[in-house]
C-alpha cells in the first residue's frame, strides 16, 4: 500500500514543524508550505518536501494534487501583531484560509483539518469553556471567526467536512520565533538563562490552559484515521490552567534562579483566563498526558540548546 501524503501549511512554525516531525516518524509523506513570514527554514524537518510559498497564492491547488489530507495551520497569530494590523490579519487569516479551503476542494483533498483558536472564547465567562461558547473580541479572534464561517459555508455548499481544532496555549520545542511578543514560556526562559529580567504583561494573575505539543499531535494523527472527527470542532487544551506568575516561578525554579520579573501594562486583546472543556476530544479516546513540569523541562532544554545564544 502506498503511504499517504499529507500537506501542512505553516510547516516552518511551532505546531507545523512539530507535526511534520511526527508524521514523518509515522511514515507519511509530508509536503510543507510556508512563506517564512514568521517561521524559519531551519525549523522545517529534513524529509519534508518544502515549498516556500504564500497561502494566498495560486500554487496551492497544484501542490494539493494527489494529497490525502491537508493541515491548514499558517496564520498571523500573535494577538499584539494582529491588533497592530487588522488588514493584514484579515488578508492572511481570512483570504489565505479561503484560498486554502478552495484549493483543497478543487484538488479533491479527502480530509481537511484547520486551526481555529481558543481566542474565540475571549469574551466567554464559562470555565471550562465548551466549543459552543464562541465570543471573540480581538482582531485575531475575529479573523478566526471568519475562517469558521467560511468552513461552515464550504460544508453547506461544497460537501467539505473539515475538522476545526481550537488549540489553547500550545507549548514545547520550537516555539514561535518572529513575533513582537513571543510566547511567554520562551520569553521567560531566554531571559532567565541569560541572567536578565523577563517582562510580565499585566499582574501575572492571568490564567492559561497549556497543552504540550506532543499531546496535540496525538490528536492530529487521530484525525487522519478517525471519521468521527469529520465535520466537527474540538478544543485541545489540558483541562486545567495556571497563572502566568506560577509559570514564571516554575521556569525560574527549573533554571535555578531567583531573578524577579519586570511588570508592564497588560496587552490589548488578551483574555484574563482560558480553560478548555476537552470532553469532546476525550469522548474519542484522546487525553493529554504530558504534565506541565515535564513539558516545561523539555521546552527549556530546547531553548538552552538551540535558541538562547542567538535569539533576542
Ligand atoms: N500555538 C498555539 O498555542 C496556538 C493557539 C491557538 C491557535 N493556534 C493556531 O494554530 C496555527 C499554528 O500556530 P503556531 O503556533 O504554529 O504559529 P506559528 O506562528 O509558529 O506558525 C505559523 C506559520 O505560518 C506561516 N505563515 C504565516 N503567514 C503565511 C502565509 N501568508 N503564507 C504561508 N505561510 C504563512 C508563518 O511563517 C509560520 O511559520 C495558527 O493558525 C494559529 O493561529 C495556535
Amino acid at each position: 500500500m502506498s503511504r499517504k501524503t499529507i500537506a501542512i501549511t505553516g510547516v516552518a512554525g511551532f505546531i507545523g514543524s512539530n507535526l511534520a516531525d511526527r508524521l514523518l516518524a509515522e511514515g507519511y509523506r509530508v509536503i510543507g508550505i510556508d512563506n517564512l513570514a514568521y517561521g524559519v527554514r531551519e525549523q522545517v524537518p529534513s524529509g519534508v518536501e518544502f515549498h516556500e510559498t504564500d497561502i494566498r497564492g495560486p500554487e496551492l491547488r497544484r501542490l494539493f494534487e494527489g494529497v490525502d489530507a491537508v493541515f491548514h495551520l499558517a496564520a498571523k497569530n500573535c494577538i499584539a501583531d494582529c491588533q497592530d494590523d487588522p488588514l493584514e490579519t484579515s488578508d492572511i487569516n481570512v483570504t489565505g484560509t479561503v484560498n486554502t479551503f478552495e484549493a483543497a476542494r478543487r484538488a479533491g483533498v479527502g480530509k481537511l483539518i484547520y486551526a481555529e483558536s481558543s481566542a474565540l472564547y475571549e469574551g466567554s465567562s464559562q470555565f471550562p469553556t465548551p466549543e459552543s461558547d464562541v465570543a471573540p473580541e480581538s482582531f485575531y479572534a475575529a479573523s478566526k471567526l471568519a475562517g469558521m464561517a467560511f468552513a461552515q459555508a464550504y460544508r453547506r455548499f461544497c460537501g467539505l467536512r473539515p475538522t476545526a481544532l481550537r488549540y489553547f496555549c500550545g507549548f514545547g520545542p520550537r516555539p514561535a520565533y518572529r513575533r513582537s511578543i513571543p510566547p511567554l514560556m520562551r520569553a521567560f526562559a531566554i531571559k532567565l538563562l541569560r541572567g536578565e529580567r523577563p517582562t510580565i504583561y499585566g499582574t501575572g494573575e492571568k490564567r492559561r490552559d497549556f497543552v504540550y505539543v506532543d499531546d496535540v499531535n496525538d490528536f492530529h494523527v487521530r484525525c487522519l484515521d478517525d471519521a468521527r472527527t469529520d465535520d466537527r470542532t474540538f478544543n485541545l487544551g489540558s483541562g486545567s490552567n495556571h497563572s502566568v506568575r506560577e509559570i514564571y516561578d516554575e521556569i525560574a525554579a527549573q533554571i535555578g534562579t531567583s531573578i524577579e520579573p519586570i511588570y508592564a501594562p497588560d496587552l490589548a486583546g488578551e483574555a484574563q483566563q482560558n480553560l478548555a472543556d476537552i470532553s469532546a476530544a476525550r469522548e474519542l479516546g484522546w487525553s493529554p498526558h504530558t504534565d506541565l513540569r515535564t513539558g516545561l523541562r523539555r521546552s527549556i532544554e530546547f531553548v538552552r540548546r538551540f535558541v538562547s545564544p542567538i535569539a533576542n
